[in-house]
């Protein structure tokens, strides 16, 4: 099959955590085209069951190939965690979650051997975190502790409030006495109050966010198999976004985040994705 190598990147996550991700791509490999979802209706994800967010992202990666993107990136720490393994198996094009770059760039960078992983429940639950650092080094101590009310806490855009500083506190004061050096961002929403956490955690803990490691590790997966993107010439709208609830609040949102102004986010109903539908287009 041949491969256009100008076609986009498919992107998605419960809401608008996987833009910490877009950024970063869109930073570090400028050139390629961006087709994002965020399950605006249906987040959080982190307090669902694993087969709950298998058939989401089943959807979701229907709705993407519908798109004709090359290659998706799961910007979802719980779906990664719950569906990658599934449906990697079940997809002709690559495909990458946020999990195994993180926990590389963990284990490179402990020197006490005792890592943090914050996430949410599902995420931290499934244990892949602690799966993936001790395959590469089993002597380290891996401390997992979900941070559920971080997410509603970005998705308020309350990212240098005073309770989220409190939160905080109470969130991380085990990590604290753990004597951790590193700590995951397990959680995509988190890089958006990295400020917040770094402050707690002191200065002595490096954090690691896997948005930037995602995204070089997209750039790798592309170049090895000849799909970076090509084309010198501009396409008039070479970043789309597509939400399944409240298109205005995530455009405003995202305005906030990104390098460039977004100018419209559509709706779809993501159910409609249940089957493949490789004949459906979403009018531009
Ligand atoms: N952004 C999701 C993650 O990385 C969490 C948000 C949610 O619970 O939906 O796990």
């Amino acid at each position: 099959m041949k491969v256009d190598e100008n076609a986009p990147i498919g992107i998605f996550d419960s809401g608008v955590g996987g833009l910490t991700v877009v950024k970063e791509i869109m930073e570090n490999l400028p050139m390629e085209r961006i087709c994002y979802f965020g399950d605006t209706a249906r987040v959080p994800y982190g307090s669902k069951s694993k087969e709950t967010i298998i058939k989401y992202s089943r959807q979701i990666i229907n709705f993407l190939k519908s798109q004709n993107v090359k290659a998706i990136v799961i910007a979802c720490n719980t779906a990664s965690a719950f569906a990658l393994e599934q449906v990697e198996k079940e997809i002709d094009i690559p495909i990458i979650g946020v999990i195994n770059p993180g926990a590389e760039v963990a284990v490179e960078k402990t020197k006490n051997k005792k890592i943090g992983i914050i996430g949410t429940i599902g995420t931290i639950g499934s244990n892949i975190h602690k799966e993936k650092i001790n395959e590469i080094d089993k002597e380290i101590k891996v401390i997992g502790r979900a941070c559920p009310l971080f997410v509603p806490l970005v998705e308020e855009n309350w990212l240098e409030d005073k309770i989220t500083y409190q939160v905080a506190e109470r969130y991380l004061h085990k990590l604290k006495q753990e004597k951790i050096d590193t700590l995951v961002l397990g959680c995509t929403h988190y890089p958006l109050i990295r400020k917040v956490i770094e402050e707690v955690m002191g200065e002595d803990v490096q954090l690691v966010d896997p948005a930037y490691e995602t995204a070089i590790k997209l750039k790798k997966v592309l170049e090895k198999k000849s799909m970076l993107a090509t084309k010198e010439e501009k396409v008039k709208f070479p970043y789309k976004f597509y939400v399944s609830d409240l298109a205005e609040k995530f455009t405003d949102f995202a305005n906030t985040i990104l390098p460039y102004d977004i100018y419209k986010t559509r709706k779809i109903n993501i159910e409609d994705y249940e089957e493949m539908v490789w004949n459906t287009k979403v009018e531009d």
